[in-house]
């Protein structure tokens, strides 16, 4: 590692935490600083180990701030920015469009400038490090795969809003000459992720026998990575990646909603002493989401041919030891899942 100072924003949010925990242990002589703005997905019992790390910094503040990150970009003056913080949730953008603009794009916009704006033309050794999705590329049929060239099709708010953020960065890249990566992944899951997304919300329904809300017929299909496989690969992009370059990074790991709940049902029975088929009687097909992209799949084979990552964790493996979390870390859920939690699963799916 050869940044001294780094900024990563969101890191009190799901993939954030995971990369903050992995960054921070692995390089003891690097700072990093972590600018969050704790919203609803924000919440510093993610990270609550590293607290009292000395290379370790929280920072709570907007990156929709432009003269707040001014002040803390001359503050700490960071050579590497790894960029998470996002508004994430595609049923929330559907209902609050112009929130996703103002984080993932203004947001964006915000740190590019305030890091541009600091070291003038001086980009020997700097890094910006945008995280995005695959869902820019739109939706794939039955057969085919996202690559790197895959021209941009994004059909919800939320990713068209992370395709503008990923053009403003190639922008500032070609026109500025900002040193900057991209990465673009599929399904993350695993420990700490809020549940608002299909596996924490189904593993807490499930627990409490509430119905499993399938949107559509569940035939749509994800490619699902465990969370610290995509820290790992964000190191690898970090440390070894080429500026200007986008990486995909993916699981190889396709799952129709439905297997994939059954798969859970059926652990989740496994794991709470229930009668084998008791969990997917929760199952209740329910109104789908409008613009519902069929099929993402990513083809990695650039990060793993360039930089030698691949998925460690396989999804069986990867998706009872969520359960686990899950099931261990009841103060957790039931914290997230107080209060405002309520009111959004009322009216995100009341009219379902
Ligand atoms: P998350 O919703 O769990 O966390 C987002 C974090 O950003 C939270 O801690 C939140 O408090 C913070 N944040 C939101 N608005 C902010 C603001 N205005 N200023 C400062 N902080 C703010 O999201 P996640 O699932 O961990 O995703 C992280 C990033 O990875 C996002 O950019 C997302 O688009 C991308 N991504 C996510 C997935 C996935 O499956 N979850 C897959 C690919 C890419
Ligand atoms: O592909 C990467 C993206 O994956 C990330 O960029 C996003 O931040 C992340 O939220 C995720 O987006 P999805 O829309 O694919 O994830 P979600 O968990 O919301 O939904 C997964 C699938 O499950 C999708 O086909 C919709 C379906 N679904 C989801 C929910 C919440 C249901 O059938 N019922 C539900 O209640």
């Amino acid at each position: 590692m050869t940044h001294k100072n780094i900024l990563i924003t969101g890191g009190a949010g799901f993939i954030g935490s995971h990369v903050l925990r992995l960054f921070v242990n692995k390089y003891p002589n690097t700072h990093f600083v972590n600018l969050d703005l704790l919203t609803y997905a924000g919440n510093l019992e993610n990270i609550k180990d590293l607290e009292n790390k000395p290379n370790y910094i929280f920072e709570k503040g907007d990156i929709r701030d432009a003269g707040f990150l001014k002040k803390l970009f001359e503050k700490y003056r960071f050579d590497g920015v790894i960029h998470l913080a996002a508004e994430s949730h595609v049923d929330r953008s559907i209902e609050n469009p112009l929130a996703f603009v103002q984080t993932n794009v203004i947001g964006t916009v915000n740190l590019l400038n305030a890091f541009k704006d600091l070291w003038k033309e001086d980009f020997n050794g700097k890094l910006f490090y945008h995280i995005s999705t695959d869902e820019v590329y739109g939706s794939l049929g039955k057969t085919g795969l996202f690559t790197e060239e895959t021209p941009y099709d994004p059909h919800s708010p939320y990713s068209a809003s992370k395709a503008a953020s990923d053009h403003f960065v190639r922008s500032y890249h070609d026109t500025y000459g900002l040193p900057t990566v991209i990465s673009n992944c599929s399904n993350n899951y695993g420990p700490n992720q809020f549940p608002e997304k299909l596996i924490p919300l189904f593993i807490n329904n499930i627990k409490h026998n509430k119905p499993l809300p399938v949107y559509g017929d569940g035939q749509y299909t994800r490619d699902w990575l465990y969370v610290i496989d995509h820290a790992r690969a964000i190191d690898e992009v970090f440390n070894k990646g080429k500026t200007g370059e986008t990486y995909n990074i993916g699981g190889f790991n396709e799952y129709t909603n439905i297997d994939l709940i059954h798969l859970l049902c059926d652990l989740m029975d496994e794991k709470l002493g229930r009668l084998k088929g008791q969990s997917r009687k929760l199952i209740t097909f329910v109104k789908d989401r409008p613009g519902h992209d069929k099929r993402y799949a990513i083809d990695a084979t650039k990060i793993n041919k360039e930089l030698g990552w691949q998925p460690a964790v396989n999804f069986e493996e990867g998706l009872s030891k969520t359960i686990d979390w899950y099931l261990a870390n009841d103060k957790w859920l039931s914290n997230v899942t107080s209060g405002a939690y309520q009111k959004y699963y009322e009216q995100m799916y009341h009219k379902r």
